[in-house]
């Protein structure tokens, strides 16, 4: 999809998105989310990383996660390209006081940092939106230091019965209560579409590996279909 349609589309959703997140997820996402920061905090500890970006940030879930786990000589940054999803990281900063976190508007697709200046790097279901998804993944990589850590959490196939399942009911259950609390049921139906055609498992492994990541390894979360994704560089 194209990175205009996908900035529209957050953009129209941004005032109810943690409202319609906690919804629709039954508050799992929040469990998904913390088994991710655990990693990354395991991570930087091992390799005294100072530098965090917290990519597709959104309303900035992950970048506050890091910032109560880590001590305040480690810099992180949420970046996101829609201006009302940072907008609403900025209203959460503001009411938590979490200064410490660098907000700002940026592209996956062009990170405006320079190569090897990064120790990590996540993304929670983003890498999906992204219209090139491989140029995506090896921005990252260019970023990342050497041995760095991309943490990507993004839905993909299930393959379990009751995955499949809980993907069926999803693509009636999304549209519908999206819609009727955003005003904007096409997005959910995009949301929901975009994470069946996403390339999941071993094929998001092989996508990574040509972006450049060195080592590759994924974990799958119940119901089956929620992959955290681990690229070393
Ligand atoms: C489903 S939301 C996820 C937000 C947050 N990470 C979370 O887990 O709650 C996807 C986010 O990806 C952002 N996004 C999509 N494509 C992007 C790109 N090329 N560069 C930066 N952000 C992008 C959207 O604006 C949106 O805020």
């Amino acid at each position: 999809m194209n990175s205009a349609f996908v900035n529209d589309m957050f953009s129209s959703i941004s005032r109810r998105y943690d409202l319609l997140n906690d919804t629709l997820s039954l508050g799992i996402h929040r469990i998904w989310k913390r088994e991710l920061i655990s990693t990354g905090v395991a991570h930087l500890r091992k390799v005294a990383g100072s530098k965090v970006l917290d990519l597709a940030t959104g309303t900035g879930d992950l970048a506050f996660g890091f910032a109560k786990r880590t001590p305040e000589s480690v810099e992180i940054f949420g970046a996101d390209f829609c201006a009302p999803m940072i907008e609403e990281a900025a209203r959460r900063q503001a009411a938590q006081g979490m200064a410490r976190i660098q907000f700002r508007q940026g592209d996956a697709l062009a990170l405006e940092f320079s190569d090897q200046s990064l120790d990590l790097v996540s993304v929670s279901f983003g890498a999906r939106n992204f219209a090139d998804i491989s140029k995506g993944m090896s921005e990252i990589a260019r970023v990342l230091k050497p041995n760095g850590l991309a943490l990507i959490l993004e839905f993909g196939r299930a393959d379990s019965f009751v995955g499949r399942a809980f993907e069926k009911f999803n693509s009636a259950w999304l549209p519908f209560w999206g819609g009727l609390l955003t005003g904007n049921s096409d997005a959910y139906r995009y949301l929901h579409r975009s994470s069946e055609g996403f390339p999941s498992g071993e094929d998001f492994l092989a996508l990574c590996k040509k972006a450049g990541f060195a080592s590759c390894e994924y974990r799958r979360f119940f119901p089956g279909n929620v992959f955290l994704y681990s690229l070393r560089k």
